[in-house]
């Protein structure tokens, strides 16, 4: 193996700069050449890619988003379009590559792996809806976001005796607001994973404004949606000013935690490493702060389940 590429593909999230210093500084410090694909996958179909030296990955540690860019790339799922990267990886004589991105991305990591070229990835999403690590990278930078938010709200909140919702990121996957719900102090959380009774939401508001709580905060994840109707009818049944807050994009941007910055920094390394000991179609993890790596197909196949541990302590230490 003498020179390796790196790209970060679909959402971005905080500490794929990261991982992208390390991937580079580590390959260099092996004696590998790198190269950098620009904007996912359209940039491998369109060999937007270019050598990067110990330099070109300066200054960007503390930088939340991608230098490399990213995209959702649609031509990439098709036979023409996989192919047309294929060539542009042996084009760019690239010998293997890293790829740093959510389960969409691994999708297309795993189809490269499986054609014979040399890939690994890194679970790069805020979303943490991967199962087979603890944690993905961005995952914790987003949760401190979202939480000094919850504490800015809290705020308000408790002057003007409103109840909440505040909806975050999470399509599929409720982790963001089960464990915002659970730093924040969050009265409930709302997730994908489990039917809502709004019913009992209701309930628990009413017994809070009775024992003299002064605020409402009700965390939902993206996937279950519909806040502004939700907002409606709890207001309906608990007599309660309703305030609705959609935290968006301020949630995937924004300077990586330590954590993040030191998550990125390890995932960068092993993957590296990975291919050194021509170990392919791996994705890197961590469990138990042990890096760990386990084939594309079994991290693709995976359910994630959402931890009833955390959702239970939240759910209790609302009384
Ligand atoms: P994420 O990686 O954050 O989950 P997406 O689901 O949007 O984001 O996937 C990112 C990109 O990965 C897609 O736009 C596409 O280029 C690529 N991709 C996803 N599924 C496949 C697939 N089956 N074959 C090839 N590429 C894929
Ligand atoms: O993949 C992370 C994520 O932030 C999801 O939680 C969210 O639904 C999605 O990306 C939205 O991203 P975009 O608008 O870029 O497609």
């Amino acid at each position: 193996m003498k020179k390796i590429g790196v790209l970060t593909s679909g959402g971005d999230s905080p500490g794929m700069n990261a991982a992208i210093r390390s991937v580079v500084r580590t390959a260099i410090y092996h004696g590998l050449d790198v190269a950098g694909i620009y904007q996912g996958y359209q940039g491998l179909i369109q060999g937007d890619i270019e050598d990067l030296k110990i330099t070109s990955v300066g200054d960007i540690i503390h930088r939340g988003g991608t230098m490399l860019r990213t995209a959702r790339c649609e031509p990439f799922k098709s036979e023409e379009g996989f192919n047309k990267g294929l060539d542009m990886l042996r084009m760019f004589k690239l010998d293997g590559l890293v790829v740093i991105g959510g389960d969409g991305s691994f999708n297309g990591a795993k189809r490269l792996a499986d054609a014979g070229f040399p890939t690994v990835g890194i679970p790069g999403t805020i979303d943490n809806d991967l199962a087979y690590t603890d944690f993905t990278l961005g995952f914790d930078t987003a949760l401190t976001t979202v939480v000094s938010a919850i504490g800015n709200i809290r705020d308000t909140s408790s002057s003007h005796g409103t109840v909440n919702i505040i909806e975050v990121m999470g399509r599929d996957c409720g982790d963001i607001a089960l464990y915002a719900g659970l730093a924040g102090g969050a009265e409930a959380v709302i997730i994908p994973e489990i039917p809502n009774d709004v019913d009992a939401l209701c309930r628990t508001i009413i017994h809070g404004k009775k024992r003299g709580k002064l605020h409402s905060i009700i965390l939902l994840a993206e996937g279950v949606g519909k806040p502004y109707e939700l907002a409606e009818e709890i207001k309906r049944k608990t007599d309660s000013d309703v305030k609705v807050s959609v935290i968006g994009y301020l949630q995937r941007g924004g300077t990586p935690s330590p954590s993040d910055r030191i998550l990125g920094s390890r995932m960068g390394a092993y993957a590296v490493d990975l291919l050194l000991q021509g170990r392919f179609g791996r994705a890197v993890g961590i469990k138990g702060n042990q890096m760990i790596d386990i084939s594309f197909d079994e991290a693709l196949d995976m359910k994630k389940d959402y931890n009833r541990n955390i959702y239970e302590l939240a759910r209790i230490l609302a009384i």
